[in-house]
């Protein structure tokens, strides 16, 4: 049975604090689509009356190596379909199909939204033209100085319901108004966010639900995360058990905050799980009602919570794991585990935040997530590093007006106390994580005084991905290593840090094996201002700033792109109405993400 409530404006009264332990979603794939992936062309489009497309598909299909189709939400004949091959290491091909008549656009994401994305847009009305543009917010794209795509066909008239696009461009252009397409072979590597739109130009009929979102791993056409995962989880788990509701009546009110309660007895007795310790290996979210998901966070607790599960909330916050849409399956690499029982969490809150803008009536949702396990336990414990300010030691503290850069330093003695020398670990995922006002964020690691490797987010949006996920291989830390978490934020509403999602945050959470602790375990491997361990004391540093550091969407170097700017002067002319398209399809979507 699980015990449940609601409880209103949840975010003063449990702070959205992620304490000793995170353990967010690892989210591999973002998808629109959600959960089934359907690799065959014949079925895309719903299988319906999709002769134009079948036909294209048969004479040029076999051009491109991936095949990807992402239905809207509200109709899965309505989509677009996008079709690749990376070519001779350099170049990437791809084909667009949607069902529409006026204009599809492209955008290679991110945050998974729109701000930051880089994006290829084509007009039917301009069969000759192809145009690179990028997005710096949730406005009009805009035109590059260099166009970097190269049309290879388009086929689209108005006998036809499909627009067919074809180009073709670098892996890399060297453009900062272009994003670099990232190896994403291995499937221990986020894949690509995508963002596709689309849309009848002429007509002034609106459509919000021309636009899906999704991932591919455009370097490995075969992969099917989620099939890659229920493979892992038949071959290594011995079972698994649920965190979800059981047909919550999702109210007809626009935002709804519920909370499903789980006590180790509950769990023990209901769902069979050892009454001992084991370790958790993989993480699947089980989506209902996923067009009123909007996000949904479980937090943790060592204490059992037997009898009254949700009484004492407070004691539950360690996030655990969090889904946000286009979250899939997770599974932890081999020997590696998070440990659950005595000892470690005992008891669960699963938050699940609910949207119901057009108060529809009578659905019922039983959305949650599936951890599944072994029953002995994995030698090499999961560990979660926390950078940046951790604990909120800034409560209070105003960000500072206009544009800030706040610096978090962790010393080289942190590394040195908790790594034995030559000893290294593994940061296999890493989260960048602000509140409404952060903008931009990276989290560098310096070694020997350089910079060897750095994560960042140019343009972060809270909305749309508030704990991002880097695209990057795992990488390694030595001992002697120096972090250094760096916070952008425009603070145009009286800012100041703090607990709630209306104050402001600045964590780096990094997701690693194996876990690392001095005094027997007592203290974990962290860095923080003011926790009163002086080895992991952060420095800390603010100043205000003109702009931005984003690298994203300046110009290019003059010399690179002369010619092609002027050429592009010349012969586009974007137009205003597919620039309003995209914009109102954009904007109507966001309601619901
Ligand atoms: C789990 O084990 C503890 C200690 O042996 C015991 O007290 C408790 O009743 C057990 N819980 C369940 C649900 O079996
Ligand atoms: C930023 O630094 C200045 C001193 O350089 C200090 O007065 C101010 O309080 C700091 N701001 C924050 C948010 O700590
Ligand atoms: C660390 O590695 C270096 C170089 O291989 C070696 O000289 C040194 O003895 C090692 N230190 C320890 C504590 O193993
Ligand atoms: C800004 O916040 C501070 C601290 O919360 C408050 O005292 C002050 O009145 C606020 N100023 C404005 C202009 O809202």
């Amino acid at each position: 049975m699980v015990v449940g409530c609601t409880w209103e404006k949840h975010e003063t009264m449990v702070p959205y604090v992620f304490t000793t332990v995170l353990l967010a979603a690892f989210p591999i794939f973002f998808s629109g689509s959600v959960s089934a992936h359907n690799h065959v062309p014949k079925d895309f489009f719903g299988a319906d009356q999709h002769d134009d497309f079948l036909r294209w598909f048969d004479d040029n299909g076999d051009k491109y190596k991936g095949h990807e189709y992402f239905p809207t939400l509200a109709d899965s004949s309505n989509g677009a379909s996008i079709h690749w091959s990376i070519d001779d290491d350099d170049h990437i091909s791809v084909a667009v199909a949607v069902r529409a008549t006026g204009w599809v656009g492209l955008g290679l994401s991110e945050n998974g939204g729109m701000s930051g994305s880089d994006v290829m847009l084509f007009e039917a009305a301009q069969p000759q033209n192809i145009i690179d543009a990028h997005l710096l917010g949730e406005f009009a794209p805009v035109v590059d100085d260099c166009q970097n795509w190269e049309l290879i066909a388009s086929h689209a008239s108005e006998s036809s319901d499909f627009i067919i696009v074809e180009a073709r461009r670098l892996l890399d252009t060297g453009d900062p108004q272009d994003r670099f397409i990232v190896e994403d072979h291995d499937i221990a590597i986020p894949s690509t966010r995508l963002i596709l739109a689309w849309g009848d130009s002429e007509s002034v009929s609106y459509h919000g639900s021309n636009q899906v979102k999704g991932n591919v791993r455009l370097y490995n056409y075969e992969a099917d995360d989620d099939n890659a995962f229920t493979a892992l989880m038949d071959a290594n788990a011995d079972n698994y058990f649920e965190m979800r509701g059981e047909n919550h009546p999702i109210k007809t009110i626009d935002t709804e905050y519920f909370q499903f309660c789980f006590s180790w007895d509950e769990l023990v007795e209901g769902q069979n799980i050892p009454n001992t310790s084991f370790s958790v290996i993989g993480f699947r979210p089980i989506l209902d009602q996923v067009e009123h998901l909007h996000h949904f966070t479980l937090f943790g607790s060592g204490k059992t919570m037997n009898g009254s599960p949700c009484e004492d909330y407070k004691d539950h916050l360690d996030l655990v794991y969090a889904w946000a849409r286009g979250e899939v399956p997770t599974a932890l690499p081999d020997d590696v585990g998070m440990t659950v029982g005595p000892s470690s969490y005992q008891s669960f809150r699963l938050e699940i935040h609910y949207d119901n803008p057009n108060l529809v009536e009578g659905r019922f949702d039983s959305s949650g997530v599936r951890f599944y396990y072994t029953d002995v336990k994995r030698p090499i414990e999961l560990g979660i590093l926390r950078l940046g300010d951790p604990i909120i030691a800034l409560d209070g503290v105003s960000l500072g007006d206009g544009i800030s850069e706040h610096t978090f330093s962790c010393p080289e003695i942190c590394s040195r106390t908790f790594l034995e020398e030559n000893e290294t670990v593994t940061i296999f995922r890493e989260y960048l994580h602000m509140h409404y006002l952060g903008q931009t964020m990276k989290n560098e690691l310096v070694r020997n005084g350089e910079v060897v490797h750095t994560a960042t987010v140019d343009f972060f949006d809270f909305d749309q991905s508030g704990n991002q996920l880097v695209q990057e291989p795992a990488y390694e830390v030595q001992h002697g290593d120096q972090y250094r978490t760096v916070c952008y934020y425009d603070n145009t509403n009286n800012g100041t840090f703090g607990y709630s999602s209306q104050e402001e945050m600045c964590i780096a959470f990094l997701i690693y094996y194996p876990k690392k602790s001095v005094l027997n375990g007592y203290i974990p491997w962290f860095c923080a201002m003011d926790a009163g361990f002086s080895p992991c004391e952060i420095e800390y540093s603010n100043r205000s700033l003109d702009e931005l550091p984003r690298k994203f969407g300046t110009l290019p170097e003059e010399e690179e792109c002369v010619a092609t700017s002027a050429a592009v002067a010349a012969t586009v002319s974007f137009s205003t109405a597919a620039a309003l398209w995209w914009l109102t399809a954009m904007m109507a979507l966001r309601a619901w993400i």
